[in-house]
């Protein structure tokens, strides 16, 4: 697996806080995966999204893109934000056109595409995103769940090589998240990445090809799920056991702890691979 990302010895401070909001932060992001991030709330992980994007730079450290350290001008920062489309945990922070279509313009007419290529990469992305009805309205004008839309479509129609969603799925309704579950899977399919920050572990479990879990500002783990599922220190440490356990059915109740090796002998994992999001109904924890 070929690194998308690798953090060396980040750290970061906000201005004016006295906390690390991520500490001495050592992780590869490998290429062409399926990448969930979990952690508690102001575990870092948005965080450490502003990193991949360079909106955030690290205090120390760096940050590398396919091997070679991100720069910070506005020409390298431009170039990559083009490969790196980012669905912010709140949406407000990313739309700012007066309307829908000429947000989600935006990005394309910034890569230089033509007036006709942009406006049928928008529609292509609004059709996908189930957003044709609103392309008129001003942006501040949508309902959360429609803004978390737009973000989307915004970034498809860039048509980048790595996906990076804050928490995409608290906002979507379960109709909109099977649709964005078959849109990741088009993207992945071509090869592209997606790095996704969830508290839904069954998504960890069943969606994922790659976890990171991020605990106080610091990478606990990185891993496959099934290394996660089977590791029972970092799953104790961590307290995953203590939400886990209860909904997976994978999960023996007196041990707190995987039954099985999960996707090992009797073949789940494999199995869930191709698990069509929604179907089991779990959507809480
Ligand atoms: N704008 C900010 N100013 C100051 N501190 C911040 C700011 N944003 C986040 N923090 C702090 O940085 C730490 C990491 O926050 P972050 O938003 O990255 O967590 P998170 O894992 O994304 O949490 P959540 O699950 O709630 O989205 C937390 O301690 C948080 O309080
Ligand atoms: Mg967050």
């Amino acid at each position: 697996m070929e690194d998308l990302f690798e953090f060396q010895n980040v750290c970061y401070r906000y201005p004016g806080h006295k906390q690390l909001a991520l500490q001495d932060v050592n992780v590869r992001l490998p290429e062409g995966e399926k990448i969930a991030v979990v952690g508690r709330n102001g575990a870092g992980k948005s965080t450490l999204f502003l990193h991949c994007n360079g909106l955030y730079r690290p205090l120390c450290g760096q940050v590398l893109f396919r091997g070679r350290p991100l720069a910070y001008d506005r020409a390298s920062l431009k170039r990559l934000r083009q490969q790196v489309g980012m669905i912010f945990q709140n949406p407000d922070n990313q739309l700012f056109s007066a309307s829908v279509a000429q947000d989600i313009s935006f990005g394309p007419l910034n890569l230089g595409l033509s007036e006709a290529e942009t406006r049928r990469r928008v529609l292509e992305a609004a059709e996908m995103c189930d957003i044709i009805h609103v392309l008129d309205r001003p942006t501040h004008s949508l309902s959360g769940g429609e803004k978390t839309r737009v973000a989307l479509a915004g970034v498809l129609a860039m048509q980048p090589e790595v996906l990076v969603a804050d928490e995409p799925l608290a906002s979507l309704d379960p109709w909109m998240r099977l649709t964005f579950f078959e849109i990741l899977q088009r993207f992945y399919d071509r090869g592209k990445t997606i790095i996704m920050a969830t508290h839904n572990l069954s998504v960890v479990r069943y969606w994922a090809s790659y976890v990171i879990v991020l605990q106080a500002g610091r990478v606990v783990f990185s891993g496959t799920p099934k290394e996660l599922l089977t590791n029972r220190v970092v799953l104790e440490q961590t307290e995953l056991s203590r939400v886990w356990w209860k909904v997976d059915p994978g999960f023996d109740e007196e041990t707190r702890a995987p039954a099985t090796s999960p996707g090992a002998e009797d073949g789940r994992l494999k199995e869930t691979r191709n698990f069509h999001f929604g179907e089991d109904g779990d959507w809480s924890i």
